[in-house]
């Protein structure tokens, strides 16, 4: 049975927790399907900075395997890359339900979770697993407990606990449902932030890459202060994540939940987070391996992310869309892309719509 094609327009009708309960569900008990073959594809990409090596550059991005319980079996079914959390040092239940909302017109979803998850001790262990079977890197995204008195303590906890696990981790500090987790972007806390957690990477033995995972809702200030802190961090983080969700909402978003609180994720998502990647890419993209995530749907959006500087993407909301065949789907158009435009690799095509390759 194929998940992606059995059953996924009766899950489509279900509230959107309870049919995210269920997939995860149909994927731990194996009834997701037959493995792909992604080596098919011809998309590998080994990223430069990271060295993460993937047979393709579609990776799930965090919030669908919040506890770390089903992401070795996604890579065996075409993921290139799963990326699981966010985990918090303590468990969480998250925002008063309902927290999640569909707006299928646009693609879309609203969700306000709230960093629902298992806690650090149990998360932990599940990745343990999840890496020896994995068919491609895990990493996992740590974020803070919403009643923190430290948020940087709680970055500092969650890299100490998973770096020594997983193939790499993701400081998230850009859900938008975490009261006061977003101010991390602003120079002295981004500061503070990287120098601690430098400190907590350098002391390990198991130096791993470290991700940086930004909101797409920042104004010019907001970037110059970011790109200052990064480039003077030294060379320890290796990468970006762009973006997380959004707290705008495009004008004429359609659908009764548009204007629900929490974070926009999906297509009205995608404009603005091209957009941040390229201030990023303008300056970090030969110093950081640039991941691109938001509204992420189709080959085309993924050669253009390429194209303008991510040696990677993640996707979420499209997942939730159109199933498992979409992995397929958009690894076979970008080949396709590829070629047509004379590239041997997905790697020949990542930045060359920056300025300065023009
Ligand atoms: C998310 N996202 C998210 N991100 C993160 O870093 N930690 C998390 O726990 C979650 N949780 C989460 C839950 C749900 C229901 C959604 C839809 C999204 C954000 C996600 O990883 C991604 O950054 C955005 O959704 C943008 O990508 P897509 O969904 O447009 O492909």
């Amino acid at each position: 049975m194929n998940l992606a094609q059995v059953s996924l327009p009766f899950v489509k009708r279900l509230p959107p927790e309870l049919a995210h309960a269920l997939t995860l569900s149909g994927l731990k008990s194996g009834l997701a399907g037959p493995r792909q073959d992604p080596s098919r594809w011809q998309t590998s990409i080994t990223l430069k900075k990271s060295g993460l090596k993937l047979f393709n550059p579609v990776g799930l991005a965090a919030g669908f395997d919040k506890n770390a319980e089903v992401g070795a079996v996604l890579t065996k079914m075409g993921f290139g890359f799963v990326e699981c959390g966010t985990v918090t040092p303590k468990p969480q239940s998250g925002n008063p339900k309902p927290r999640v909302f569909r707006l299928p017109q646009e693609r879309a979803v609203i969700n306000r979770l709230g960093f629902n998850n298992k806690g650090l001790s149990t998360v932990a262990e599940n990745l343990k697993s999840q890496t020896q079977r994995a068919n491609g890197p895990i990493g996992a995204n740590v974020g803070a407990n919403k009643d923190s008195a430290d948020f940087v303590a709680d970055y500092e906890l969650g890299l100490q606990s998973v770096l020594p696990i997983v193939d790499y981790v993701t400081m998230n500090i850009s859900s938008p449902n975490t009261p006061g987790l977003r101010d991390l972007h602003a120079r002295d806390a981004l500061k503070d932030l990287l120098s601690r957690t430098e400190a907590v990477w350098s002391a390990s033995k198991a130096q791993k890459p470290v991700f940086l995972k930004l909101a797409p809702d920042l104004d010019g200030d907001a970037i110059t202060a970011i790109t200052d802190e990064l480039a003077a961090s030294g060379t320890w983080l290796a990468g970006l994540i762009i973006s997380n969700t959004t707290v705008s909402r495009p004008h004429g978003l359609r659908g009764g939940f548009a204007q629900e609180a929490g974070g926009l994720s999906g297509r009205p998502l995608a404009a603005l987070s091209l957009e941040m990647l390229q201030h990023f890419a303008a300056e970090f993209s030969d110093t950081f391996d640039l991941i691109a995530c938001g509204g992420v749907d189709s080959g085309e959006a993924a050669y253009q992310r390429i194209r303008a500087g991510a040696q990677a993407i993640q996707l979420y909301t499209a997942l939730t869309y159109r199933g498992l065949d979409l992995i397929a789907d958009i690894n076979s158009d970008l080949r396709l892309r590829l070629s047509r435009d004379g590239f041997q690799t997905v790697a020949d095509a990542v930045g060359v719509d920056l300025p300065s390759s023009r």
